[in-house]
């Protein structure tokens, strides 16, 4: 079976990592990739973001695979809204699939902490919140501007993302879901989090629910990453917590994502940056972008392939063939080629 794969390096060292991914998917397989070149410098030289027929044109792939979006020559980071946030709003990917799994104990920069205590995935909902920018600022420029950005909680979208944690940690055989909000001082939004995480949790009673307010769970994952297995929470505080997700597998560069609709055209991204700093040096580990391969080749329903690229990945880790930024001395290419030979 062949799956037709759009293929959006981006900017900075999303191009470099997407290559690396982009040989491993060739050497497993049973993909077909197409190049599209929406980015800053694309944006730049054309003045479009993304075509009129980009989200349609995405929508006719089996899956897209994304590099990374942003460029200091675009300070209003308006191509990443368009073709980053506008593909997630646009193919309506409610899951954003974010996993934190330590490939090694030497890479988590918390002392004595092991692979078994530093597992679990954050369900971050990725079509509302914060994130809609719906809002506006008037007098801009004055000692009198008033900037207003709605945060958005619907029942529809708080209620699927909700549901598929759930349904998620019950199709792996995990025991608990913890949610994070911050009901104590966003009472009206939160509310509804409360209301629909109360309600569907009675469905799972096999699933342990509990609930931690936003700063408090940051000071958990950093102080006993252990006790969790699933969290869900909204846009904005899992695209920070995801961060320190990053983190504690050895750093941004290890952590891969999923934007998710189950059943329709998905995009699979590292959850790191452009990082310009880092850009053209052959230096940016791509374990990001290869992991984020896999979880597409996993989405799209080719566990095995998955799960053989993260073998290899692991391994080329235990071997510390890795760049870095994770305590090897190899560059992104040659990181990229330990995870070829592995795979072989
Ligand atoms: P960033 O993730 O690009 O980089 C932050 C730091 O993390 C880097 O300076 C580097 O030290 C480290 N890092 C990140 N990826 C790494 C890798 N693969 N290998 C080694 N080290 C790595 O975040 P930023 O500096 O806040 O943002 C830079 C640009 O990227 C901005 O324009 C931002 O909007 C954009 N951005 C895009 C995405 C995306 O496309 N999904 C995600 C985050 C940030
Ligand atoms: C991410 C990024 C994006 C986000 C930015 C680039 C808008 O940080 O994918 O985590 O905030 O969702
Ligand atoms: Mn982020």
């Amino acid at each position: 079976m062949t799956h037709r794969i759009a293929v959006i390096p981006g900017d900075g060292i999303g191009t470099e990592v997407i290559a690396e991914a982009v040989r491993v998917l060739e050497r497993v397989g049973g993909v077909e990739l197409h190049h599209l070149p929406w980015s800053a410098e694309h944006y730049l030289a054309s003045g479009q973001t993304i075509p009129p027929d980009g989200y349609d044109t995405l929508r006719s792939f089996d899956a897209v695979l994304v590099g990374a979006l942003g460029d200091p020559r675009v300070p209003d980071n308006r191509h990443a809204r368009d073709i980053l946030l506008g593909t997630r709003f646009e193919l309506d990917l409610y899951v954003n699939q974010r996993p934190v799994r330590l490939l090694d104990e030497r890479l988590c920069p918390l002392k004595d902490r092991t692979p078994e205590e530093v597992n679990f995935v954050v369900f971050r909902e990725n079509t509302e919140g914060l994130y809609v920018g719906i809002g506006g600022r008037f007098k801009p420029g004055t000692d009198e501007e008033v900037a207003v950005q709605e945060e958005i909680n619907t029942f529809k979208g708080v209620n699927r993302i909700v549901r598929h944690a759930f349904a998620f940690a019950r199709s792996r055989g995990l025991r608990r879901v913890c949610m994070a909000d911050k009901s104590n001082a966003m009472t009206h939004g939160h509310a509804l989090w409360q209301r629909v995480f109360q309600e569907v949790s009675k469905e799972y009673a096999d699933v342990e629910a509990t609930h931690l307010y936003i700063d408090a769970l940051s000071m958990f994952l950093v102080q006993d990453p252990g006790r969790f297995d699933v969290i869900v929470t909204n846009n904005l505080f899992g695209d920070i917590i995801t961060d320190i997700g990053g983190a504690l597998q050895g750093g941004l560069g290890m952590a891969a994502s999923g934007n998710i609709h189950p059943g329709r055209t998905s995009m699979f991204e590292p959850v790191h940056g452009s990082a310009p700093p880092l850009a053209g040096k052959n230096v940016a580990n791509p374990i990001g972008a290869i992991l984020s391969a896999a979880l597409m080749l996993e989405t799209l329903g080719r566990a095995d392939d998955g799960a053989g690229i993260e073998r290899a990945v692991a391994a080329a880790v235990q071997a510390n063939e890795v760049t870095v930024d994770v305590g090897g001395d190899l560059g992104t290419r040659e990181a990229g080629e330990a995870i070829l030979r592995a795979l072989s």
